[in-house]
């Protein structure tokens, strides 16, 4: 989008050899904090993001409490050692308003009318950066969410699609993003078709935002059976686990 003059394709294959369509390798993991309600790590490539829910929570000052529904906090933040140019810590200008798009893309599955009053706090930390790190973060997130046992009527799953070198390309490296064309990170909520975010940065036409869409649905239905299956995995130990404990207890008892 911004720099011009490097080939980012050549013989049909990507700078990183992907195929157009293909995405990065993506790591779950669910309840890696012991402190949080809710949390997760998430790998998409050389990206590395840990989300960590708190609540629902009393909310302090109470004249920002809303009567009827809980409100969502999410704060994005980069870690200063995540960039390859050290990043000043605190938020910035790109932390406040990727932190604002993240909560609107989550809020409308989360049934926030359950807990009046209160609050419900998503942090969402970037280790490391290649692009794509908001995509990773609502990923993580909505998994955190889950896991923190919010009621949601279903997960959000996040991916960024764009232009490179002429071609539309699925989730975009960092070396693509900033020598592309266009980058266009979605959230979506699969099974409804619903897209909660759309961002563009950079052009496309009509027919090739379509293209774009088409791709970005395809790779949210992965990601978000590899966010199914994340949860599952953790919650199918759990019980494994406290079968095994419960059955322990009664071998002590007997003794
Ligand atoms: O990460 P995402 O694609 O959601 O957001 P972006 O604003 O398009 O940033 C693309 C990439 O640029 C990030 O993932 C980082 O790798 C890099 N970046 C950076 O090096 N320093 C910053 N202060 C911000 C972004």
């Amino acid at each position: 989008m911004k720099k011009k003059g490097v080939q980012l394709i050549k013989d049909g294959r990507r700078i990183d050899g992907r195929a157009f369509d293909e995405l990065r390798p993506i790591r779950i993991e669910v309840g890696v904090l012991k402190r949080a309600d809710g949390s997760c790590y998430f790998e998409l490539g050389e990206n590395k993001v840990i989300a960590a829910v708190y609540g629902p929570r009393e909310l302090h000052p109470r004249h920002i409490q809303d009567a009827k529904r809980a409100i969502i906090q999410y704060r994005y933040n980069m870690a200063p050692f995540s960039v390859d140019e050290r990043k000043r810590p605190g938020p910035d200008r790109r932390s406040i308003e990727i932190s604002k798009v993240s909560r609107e893309a989550l809020e409308p599955v989360i049934m926030t009318e359950f807990y009046p009053r209160t609050t419900i706090d998503v942090f969402v930390e970037v280790l490391q950066s290649d692009a794509g790190t908001r995509t990773a973060g609502i990923n993580a997130a909505s998994v955190a969410l889950a896991d923190a046992g919010i009621p949601m009527r279903d997960l959000v799953t996040s991916v960024a699609v764009g232009k490179v070198d002429g071609e539309i390309v699925l989730d975009l490296n960092a070396y693509e993003d900033n020598y592309g064309e266009a980058d266009m990170p979605i959230a979506m909520i699969v099974r409804k078709n619903k897209i909660t975010m759309m961002q563009m940065d950079g052009k496309m036409t009509k027919d090739e935002i379509k293209k774009a869409l088409k791709l970005a649905k395809k790779a949210c239905e992965k990601i978000y059976q590899l966010q199914r299956e994340a949860l599952i995995a953790k919650y199918s130990e759990e019980i494994e686990r406290e079968e095994q404990s419960d059955e322990q207890s009664a071998q002590w008892l007997k003794v």
